[in-house]
């Protein structure tokens, strides 16, 4: 099989959408106003800011005007994660999980050492919080509730359901970092108990530095930044308007496509799986069924995921040894850690994440390569006896 390009690196970001791309463009070139401006340059491009919210809020089951436009993730995470703190202008105690993404976890040790207590929750094996030890963690003075709804690096998908029923229950705020699920897996904002929930346009063929929050109806945070009136004043500063009108065709073609798309990704990964377990002391990483459609997540044992990465980047493919985020950190993967694996084991993972443009072919290739790349790797790892 000849060498071929494959990017299998979708949870790290995606390609922008051609259709993305074009609707993008004429707000770059001849629709340039200002939305803020009374005249009517500035009234078509209000208009397309408020169309964009509107498609948001359709593909997520929510009300346009509980979407806010935000720089990404990031940023959608600390506004809600300071904001409800500073909102509430005494300590208190947050619920979150040891596994989130840094821009949770790192939010989360701020406030701490500002003087709110934090819980970081284990998980299980397969990285799931348990809703019965959630439960026993409230204290009287909990006030918020951060669980992302799937996993970044090894894919699992947390029980939003339950939790939102939780939450309700004792009226504590729930705020979940859907930034890799939105766009992988249908989201009805109307059936869940979710008060706050982040995403980000470039994980589903969107374009970077844009995103969004979801502030459900009557929950309040206080805004971080002080300046305009954008965004009724929770993120002022003139609107991304290419990044909003990307976002919202971007996240109404992806939820368009959901359910074709699920199913011939859970068809590649599942023969991934079962490809690549078949290679001796390789184990999975992550729920087997509850995880995102698009996530492989495997530990390939006496072997670093580095040199598997550049191996692999020699034979043209682009994967990830953890997050992308903390690669070129030599502790092992908190997320990892926090499933059990060993330091040697974590070191040795790789997560492959698929996207639109994958085919059988490009899995096809992988699996003749990847055993190649172990193999050889192996032979020179003073801890692999064959
Ligand atoms: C779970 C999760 N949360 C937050 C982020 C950060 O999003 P952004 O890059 O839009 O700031 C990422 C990006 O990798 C992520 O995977």
């Amino acid at each position: 099989m000849s060498k071929r390009n494959i990017y299998m690196d979708h949870s790290a970001t995606t390609p922008v959408r051609e259709e993305v791309v074009e609707a993008m463009l004429p707000f770059y070139r001849e629709l340039y106003g200002n939305p803020s401006s009374v005249h009517a340059l500035g009234r078509t491009v209000r208009r397309a800011v408020e169309e964009a919210r509107e498609k948001t809020a359709l593909a997520l089951g929510a009300e346009p005007t509980e979407i806010y436009f935000t720089a990404g993730g990031t940023e959608s995470n600390n506004i809600t994660l300071r904001g409800a703190a500073k909102k509430r202008g005494k300590p208190g105690h947050i619920i979150t999980s040891s596994i989130e993404h840094h821009a949770v976890l790192d939010v989360c040790s701020e406030l701490a050492a500002e003087g709110h207590r934090v819980t970081f929750l284990p998980v299980d094996h397969y990285g799931r919080v348990n809703v019965n030890q959630l439960q026993a963690a409230i204290t009287p003075d909990t006030f918020m509730f951060s669980i992302m709804a799937a996993n970044n690096e090894i894919g699992t998908l947390q029980p939003l359901a339950e939790i939102g029923e939780v939450a309700r229950e004792h009226q504590i705020l729930f705020h979940t970092d859907a930034v890799q699920l939105v766009g992988q897996l249908p989201i009805d904002l109307k059936s869940l108990n979710v008060d706050f929930l982040s995403l980000s346009a470039h994980k589903f063929n969107g374009p970077k530095g844009i995103g969004a929050l979801y502030m459900r109806k009557g929950a309040k945070v206080t805004p971080l930044y002080c300046g305009g009136g954008q965004e009724r004043k929770l993120r002022p500063g003139t609107e991304n308007v290419p990044g909003i009108v990307g976002l919202s065709l971007a996240l109404e073609l992806a939820v368009a496509e959901i359910e074709e798309k699920r199913k011939r990704l859970e068809a590649l990964r599942t023969k991934m799986i079962k490809g690549l377990l078949a290679i001796s002391e390789t184990i999975l990483n992550g729920h087997p069924e509850e995880r995102l459609p698009n996530n492989v997540n495997v530990s390939f044992k006496h072997i670093e995921g580095e040199a598997i990465l550049l191996g692999l980047d020699l034979e043209g493919i682009a994967a990830s040894s953890g997050s992308a985020c903390s690669s070129g950190s030599l502790d092992p993967s908190h997320v990892l850690s926090a499933i059990g694996l060993d330091h040697p084991t974590a070191h040795g993972s790789i997560r492959f994440s698929l996207g639109r443009g994958n085919t059988k072919e490009d899995v096809d290739y992988l699996l003749q390569v990847v055993p190649r790349v172990v193999d050889k790797l192996r032979r020179i790892s003073p801890t692999y006896h064959a």
